[in-house]
């Protein structure tokens, strides 16, 4: 399972980077505005530099929700770098657009998945990934891992070749969970991924290593 970072924070996808796990970046207009990064220039050198911290898959969203403005901007995203995959919300008119991407080889991410049907139609317009938000249904009493197994099922069962991309992951057991069913690919915010690292026997056993091996060299 490929591994994404959910954020638009240069630090958090540096340290990410830096510790050789990283395989991607997604962003989305609350990432970007959280990071305080605005307006249509700042925005585009941030994604700019973002990419250049990374080896590829950098998700850039529009903000566009009409067919001919989601077109014009997404090609204007995919001209800041070749690693931009451009983000597309789950719409009719995302979907065409989607479609009118693949097919001059244009990557898409199609954001705001909440159900198997939506994956399928982003799927047959040709998405390189879809992205259901599995902590957003779980944050309404709803089962997100379970759409991930559902969707992974039906993509396997037709030979989709979109990449399920399991988003809004909120801890470390829905990333584990979502390797066990099959996800293509997660994203997450740096502290699920540092937290993987984390065990208590793994921290009581170096202790007791590093303290036995300076009792004999002591
Ligand atoms: C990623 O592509 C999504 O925008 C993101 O995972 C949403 O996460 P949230 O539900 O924590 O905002």
């Amino acid at each position: 399972m490929q591994f994404f970072i959910d954020t638009a924070s240069l630090s958090e996808i540096k340290e990410a980077y830096d510790m050789g796990v990283l395989d991607g970046v997604t962003t989305n207009p609350s990432l970007m505005a959280k990071e305080n990064i605005t307006g249509h220039d700042n925005i585009t050198a941030h994604y700019k530099a973002i990419c250049d911290l990374v080896d590829n898959n950098v998700s850039a969203e529009v903000i566009a929700t009409d067919y001919d403005n989601i077109l014009k901007e997404g090609k204007e995203l995919a001209k800041i770098d070749d690693k931009i995959v451009v983000k597309v919300p789950m719409i009719k008119d995302g979907v065409k657009a989607i479609k009118a991407f693949s097919s001059e080889g244009i990557r898409t991410n199609c954001t705001l998945i909440f159900n198997a049907g939506q994956a399928m139609l982003a799927a047959k317009a040709g998405a390189s990934y879809i992205s259901p938000f599995l902590g957003r249904l779980d944050d309404i009493s709803t089962d997100g891992l379970s759409l991930i197994g559902q969707i992974v099922l039906i993509f396997g069962n037709y030979g989709f070749e979109t990449e399920v991309l399991a988003a809004s992951i909120r801890h470390n057991m829905h990333l584990i969970q979502c390797a066990e069913l099959g996800a293509d690919v997660a994203t997450c915010p740096l502290s699920v991924i540092t937290g993987l690292l984390k065990h208590p026997l793994t921290d009581s056993g170096l202790e007791k290593f590093l303290a036995d091996y300076k009792k004999g060299n002591a």
